[in-house]
């Protein structure tokens, strides 16, 4: 995946767009849709968008007609757990047949098992895995995603973890956000002795891994990490200066939305089980809830509801949970789908979720829109109308993914 000279240029008019979601409330709608647009971008920044019959003129810029097509902003996939080694494929058949997450975690698989692949992997093996993955999200239109560690769980392996998404970062033509998960499990040295792992996250990982993070999440459930266990590891994070996320209310209601809330967390993510009070807390602090609806899928479990979240006025992102275990989704346009078709959001909504959605919960105010100052960061599709996303559910619809003005994806 290379950048295309074609039109690497400075300045690039993207004219003859059929319908631009411009998701610039200015404009109007959720989506802000502009029909017949054009789009200038200079320097891999939206410099203009309006109709394509008001263009600014000029004399020398690179010119891409769309022929028609729809124009959305880059997806941004917000939580993902994309560093690992080997797959969980036999843990999954198990499932199929009558097992359940907890008897195969109870018997030293789930996500230890990969936590002993990962550690057991060479730094090269990790970074090519990886990257293979991350090429996948970015031809399906991921233009920023959101990387955790938490397949070390000790102080070499998070930090090699990190790394290796600084390298993505730096190598690919997409924006990688890293956040420390070191509470994602108690590793199975530390089983007796839960006190001492969480010493060395505060008193080792912290200064290790928090130079490489800009988050701190934590695997906020009953037989995962505690409530109290939680608040220590977040309010330790931010000392570090990284801004707290988290795991809650996946498998119960726990009270993990509630003390995101209080710890102004950016965002509660799962929140299958979140209460009533949970959302009003988050509505008042402004944390945002991400939805993984590829976790339901794989896990065939209800999926969450996202009319209570919407209703309160919360900002709702979706992302893929990428990960070997409860959700081996890489794509956002499967998860629009799914967010339509089995969370029963609107087209609309789920675009909106799935690009808007994402930045705000990653604090990213210039990604997920299409408006004058914006990265420009966005995906053509092969359709005319982005409810051809959730409509045509096994489609590959990206024809072009530009990242910071340049081509980095093109179909046939
Ligand atoms: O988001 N919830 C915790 N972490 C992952 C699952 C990790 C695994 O099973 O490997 C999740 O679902
Ligand atoms: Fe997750």
């Amino acid at each position: 995946m290379t950048a295309s000279s074609a039109d690497s240029g400075s300045s690039v008019l993207l004219r003859g767009i059929g319908q631009l979601v411009s998701n610039d409330p200015v404009v109007g709608g959720l989506l802000g849709v502009i029909e017949n647009a054009a789009v200038l971008i200079s320097g891999g920044i939206i410099e203009w968008v309006g109709p394509g019959a008001e263009v600014p003129s000029a004399d020398d810029r690179a010119e891409i007609d769309v022929e028609g097509r729809a124009v959305i902003p880059g997806f941004v996939d917000a939580h993902t757990h994309l560093v690992f080694a080997g797959d969980r494929a036999d843990e999954f058949g198990r499932r199929l047949r009558g097992e359940s997450y907890q008897e195969i975690m109870d018997a030293g698989g789930g996500i230890m098992s990969t936590v002993g692949a990962t550690r057991a992997a060479t730094t090269e093996d990790l970074y090519s895995a990886t990257a293979a993955r991350v090429e996948r999200m970015v031809a399906a239109g991921a233009t920023t995603i959101e990387v955790k560690s938490g397949y070390g769980l000790d102080v070499a392996t998070e930090t090699v973890l990190l790394d290796v998404a600084a390298r993505l970062d730096s190598d690919l033509p997409v924006d990688i956000v890293s956040t420390f998960l070191g509470a994602h499990a108690i590793p199975s040295e530390f089983v007796s002795d839960r006190e001492g792992y969480l010493d060395l996250i505060e008193n080792e990982m912290f200064p290790a891994c928090a130079p490489l993070a800009r988050f701190c999440d934590v695997f906020c459930e009953d037989g995962v990490f505690t409530l109290d266990e939680t608040r220590r590891v977040l309010e330790a994070g931010k000392r570090y200066g990284l801004v707290p996320r988290l795991h809650a209310d996946q498998l119960a209601a726990s009270g993990g939305a509630g003390l995101a809330a209080e710890l102004g967390a950016a965002s509660a993510d799962h929140l299958d089980h979140v209460t009533p009070e949970e959302i009003a807390a988050m509505a008042t602090a402004g944390t945002v809830a991400v939805l993984l609806p590829g976790v339901s899928l794989s896990m065939r479990l209800p999926f969450p509801d996202p009319g209570p979240l919407l209703q309160a006025g919360l900002t709702v992102a979706i992302a893929t949970d990428a990960n070997p275990g409860t959700s081996y989704v890489l794509t956002m346009p499967f998860v629009v789908a799914l967010a339509c078709l089995e969370m029963g959001m609107s087209a609309e909504q789920a675009v909106w979720s799935a690009t808007r959605g994402g930045a705000l919960s990653l604090q990213l105010p210039d990604r997920g829109w299409i408006k004058a100052g914006a990265a420009a960061d966005l995906v053509v599709l092969d359709a005319d109308s982005y409810l051809h996303l959730p409509y045509r559910p096994d489609s590959n619809l990206v024809h072009r993914v530009v990242k910071s003005g340049r081509t980095v994806e093109r179909s046939p």
